[in-house]
């Protein structure tokens, strides 16, 4: 059942190439500029007169949200606002019938982001699921939706999940650019063809696993760790992050880089790895400078950069290289070698991978 590997979280995360496909698959004609979601093009209205949009959803759903926002942003230009399902439930929140809300959530089945948008639907609102789960609860309660595609994920720690669901986001996010022309026939043509590029390139960034199983060995006993990227890639920081708490115990910390120096600069030294996503396109200068102030403060330092980097490789301490990509599709790569740095370090360690203590795939208790 685990198709012969060790644990399924490292099935779902070498399951990403295709899972991605999956999410694509029948959705993208790119020789024709269209994309096709029934769910979207049903209420194209809805999307097209939203004032905003606000995504609910928790944990690394929360995350891919958080990718989304950005995406969507710059492709639509309407404001994305992203909450923790708990708590926008008990805030009396501000939505009404101009509001899309969007539901994140891979089991369909979480009781913070059901209630979060049952709340929503109660103040007129247009809700829209992004499940992985098919017939799960939060799919039924949508107005409409579009499911992930991804199969079934059963390892605790969310991998595939988090993938496909910013492909879904950034389809929805081209589609909605599109209907309300913020976006050009051939720059569209653009993205749909670096989304279909982006199976092989995950492959090509799963090819990093030997290499980020040695980091691993160096790292296992760290007891801290701070993830930090900006743009697109800071919500891959707090995901990083995330992967290695709740597999390996090991407290970290997600950044956007730039605000290191409101705090938590403090805890750099000798004795904390930083792990720091740096890839060519996106806000690259900044993250260097970033990268220096670590450094000269000895923290150690594990980039994530772009094939052929030369500038980062001379600061950092190890790094790990992803394809090229458009800087709005980096996430889908950069998230892997993170991916795989938290599991290697958790099986090191002899955690129970799949299962990490306190923990349930689906939480339907709030
Ligand atoms: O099924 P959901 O996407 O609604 O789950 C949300 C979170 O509980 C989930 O992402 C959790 O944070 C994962 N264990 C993270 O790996």
């Amino acid at each position: 059942e685990k198709g012969g590997y060790p644990h399924f979280m490292l099935k779902e995360i070498y399951e990403q190439p295709q899972a991605i496909r999956d999410t694509f698959r029948g959705r993208m004609r790119e020789n024709k500029g269209m994309i096709k979601m029934a769910g979207v093009d049903d209420h194209i209205d809805k999307f097209i007169n939203a004032k905003r949009l606000v995504i609910l959803a928790c944990g690394t759903s929360w995350h891919a949200g958080l990718v989304a926002e950005y995406i969507i942003e710059e492709l639509v230009r309407v404001p994305v606002e992203v909450e923790y399902a708990s708590e926008f439930r008990y805030r009396n929140p501000v939505i009404d019938k101009d509001d899309v809300v969007i539901a994140i959530s891979q089991s369909g089945e979480t009781a913070d982001t059901m209630a979060a948008m049952k709340l929503a639907k109660e103040k007129g609102a247009f809700v829209f699921g992004v499940c992985n789960v098919v017939g799960s609860s939060i799919s039924r309660e949508a107005h409409a939706g579009a499911y992930t595609h991804a199969g079934p994920e059963i390892g605790v720690a969310s991998t595939k999940a988090f993938t496909t669901q910013i492909t879904v986001l950034t389809l929805l996010g081209l589609k909605v650019a599109k209907a309300k022309g913020r976006i050009s026939t051939s720059d569209l043509h653009m993205h749909l063809e670096e989304l279909r590029l982006i199976p092989e390139k995950v492959e090509e960034a799963l090819k990093s696993n030997d290499h980020v199983k040695e980091i691993a060995e160096v790292y296992k006993n760290a007891s801290n760790c701070l993830y930090l990227g900006r743009g697109f890639n800071f919500p891959v920081a707090l995901e990083g992050a995330l992967k290695l708490k709740e597999i390996s115990y090991i407290h970290a910390e997600g950044y956007p880089a730039a605000e290191m120096k409101h705090g938590p600069i403090a805890l750099i030294d000798e004795h904390m790895p930083v792990i720091v996503i740096a890839t060519r396109r996106g806000h690259y200068d900044k993250v260097v400078s970033n990268i220096q102030e670590i450094k000269s403060r000895k923290g150690k330092i594990i980039a994530i950069v772009t094939q052929g980097d030369v500038t980062v490789k001379e600061l950092a301490d190890h790094v790990i290289e992803v394809p090229e990509v458009m800087d709005s599709m980096s996430p889908l790569l950069t998230t892997i070698p993170l991916q795989l740095l938290s599991y290697h370090i958790a099986v090191m360690l002899g955690k129970n991978v799949d299962q990490p203590r306190n923990l349930a795939k689906s939480v339907t208790v709030e």
